[in-house]
């Protein structure tokens, strides 16, 4: 089997704290265990200037390279044009996307960059595999050094229906860009549609059948690749975690009342002001339940030198001081908002007591909370999860309570209604998820992705073929 080069933002190169590394990680290491190859990017440190050279890990068949950032890169490429330009749009919240021409060129500066450090590491039978908005120009470079490889991209957030992206001003290289890769995955249906309407409406493309786009002189494969979780993974911590020191204590601090749990980064994305909202009209309109549930919120900070991420810090802030200021009592406690960051393990022990998952994003690629909630779950005893439909992963759970963040009434509903359920009730609808969860695991997803890849034709097939 052909070596792989995995091109990501953030590399995880395994060491004493790969114990909790996430479950991407966890594949991508493992499909380069597997094959061999290297997976190259950013450190996720920073110094006064970017690297020369990249720092090498060499263990067993895989290399890892890695590049610390200088300040002007991190700030312009990182922080800039993918946190502050890239993010916003594609989760369509124009009003947040600043639109800098030197955080462009900061952008385009690493991408190039980025390809000229890896350039070297890749072998002649490689397949090479790219993630994210971080790097969607980073093919296109690779072609331009002369790499004709099969070429793969996979974007883990959703791609904006194209009246939103015409907002962005490089709209036409960035698309230019993703044409440049020879199979390119989305997360949903909605996002492969939105990539095809650009192609056809804008960029003058042609769709030649269900999956393959003619646009900018080249064919590019595009198809549909849920993103999913390690399978068996989380219902084995869950089955442990439950037992252990942190679920116990947080079993007997709720003295027998039911809680919902929300785990989001802290993310405007993510809708936590929105769901904060939410909870408040559900005790306002459900005054039964007052002194009888708790919400956690769990949002570990993210990103925190972007301004629109601290902003959000400082709304959330006010908003559980004012609901615990308004509704607790000296025995009660409605809204738990905590910024600390804990093991998935443990996490997966709080799912499971709690009584509903609460995730409501405004908009979402995927969101593996939502599929990490249903598998954490007591077949027994499962809890309700109550999910956007903004969410990618509503496509494939739709027997969770799917709900419009923005309509705080119906999502206050949809929480009474998580918390009355009959067991019956909870059982169907929390097995057909299940069932979905298992089936489109990550290790499925990894290969259905890399299968696809390998089938790409190389320029030597093709010259044969001729
Ligand atoms: O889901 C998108 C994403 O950018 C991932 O690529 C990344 O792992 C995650 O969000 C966390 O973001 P960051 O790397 O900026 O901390």
């Amino acid at each position: 089997m052909s070596r792989l080069v995995v091109v990501s933002n953030r590399v995880a190169v395994p060491d004493a704290q790969s114990a909790t590394a996430g479950g991407l990680a966890v594949a991508l290491r493992d499909a380069l265990q597997s094959c061999g190859g290297v997976w190259f990017g950013w450190s996720g440190k920073t110094a006064a200037q970017t690297a020369e050279t990249p720092s090498i890990t060499e263990i067993g068949p895989v290399t890892y390279a890695t590049l610390d950032l200088g300040r002007k890169d991190y700030n312009e490429y990182y922080n800039g044009f993918a946190n502050r330009t890239l993010w916003p749009l594609f989760h369509y919240r124009l009003d947040l996307a600043e639109f800098s021409h030197e955080n462009y060129a900061g952008y385009l500066r690493v991408n190039t960059l980025f390809a000229e450090k890896v350039r070297p590491l890749i072998g002649d039978d490689d397949h090479i595999w790219v993630h994210d908005y971080h790097m969607i120009p980073l093919g296109r470079e690779l072609r331009a050094l002369g790499i004709e490889h099969p070429m793969g991209f996979y974007l883990h957030t959703p791609f904006p229906a194209m009246e939103v992206l015409l907002a962005l001003p490089s709209h036409a290289l960035l698309v230019e860009s993703l044409c440049a890769y020879d199979v390119v995955g989305f997360q949903t249906e909605n996002d492969l549609r939105a990539f095809r309407d650009y192609i056809v409406h804008e960029a003058n493309g042609e769709e030649l059948d269900a999956t393959t786009m003619r646009a900018y002189g080249r064919l590019v494969h595009t198809e549909v690749f849920p993103i999913g979780i390690e399978r068996g993974q989380m219902e084995a911590a869950a089955e442990r975690a439950v037992e252990q020191g942190a679920a116990r204590r947080l079993e007997r601090t709720l003295h027998n009342r039911s809680l919902m749990i929300g785990v989001d980064r802290l993310d405007y994305s993510k809708g936590i002001p929105d769901r904060f909202k939410s909870f408040e009209r559900f005790l306002e309109l459900y005054p039964a339940h007052r002194g009888q549930v708790s919400m956690m919120q769990i949002a570990p900070l993210s990103r925190s030198e972007v301004p629109e991420y601290k902003n959000i810090r400082d709304t959330l802030e006010g908003q559980a001081g004012y609901i615990n200021g308004r509704y607790g009592d000296f025995d009660w406690m409605p809204l738990h908002y905590l910024t600390k960051n804990f093991q998935r393990e443990t996490l997966a022990g709080f799912f499971r007591l709690s009584r509903v998952g609460v995730v409501t994003p405004l908009r979402d690629g995927m969101n593996l909370v939502a599929k990490e909630y249903v598998a954490s779950q007591d077949p027994q005893y499962p809890g309700v999860l109550v999910l956007s439909r903004f969410a990618g992963a509503a496509r494939e759970l739709d027997t969770a309570l799917l709900v419009n963040p923005y309509d705080h009434d119906a999502v206050a509903a949809a929480l009474n209604q998580g918390l009355v359920m009959s067991l019956e009730e909870r059982r169907e609808r929390w097995q057909s998820m299940m069932a979905k969860v298992r089936e489109n695991s990550l290790e499925h997803w990894r290969e259905r992705f890399l299968k696809v890849l390998r089938a790409v034709p190389t320029p030597m097939a093709l010259q044969s073929s001729r």
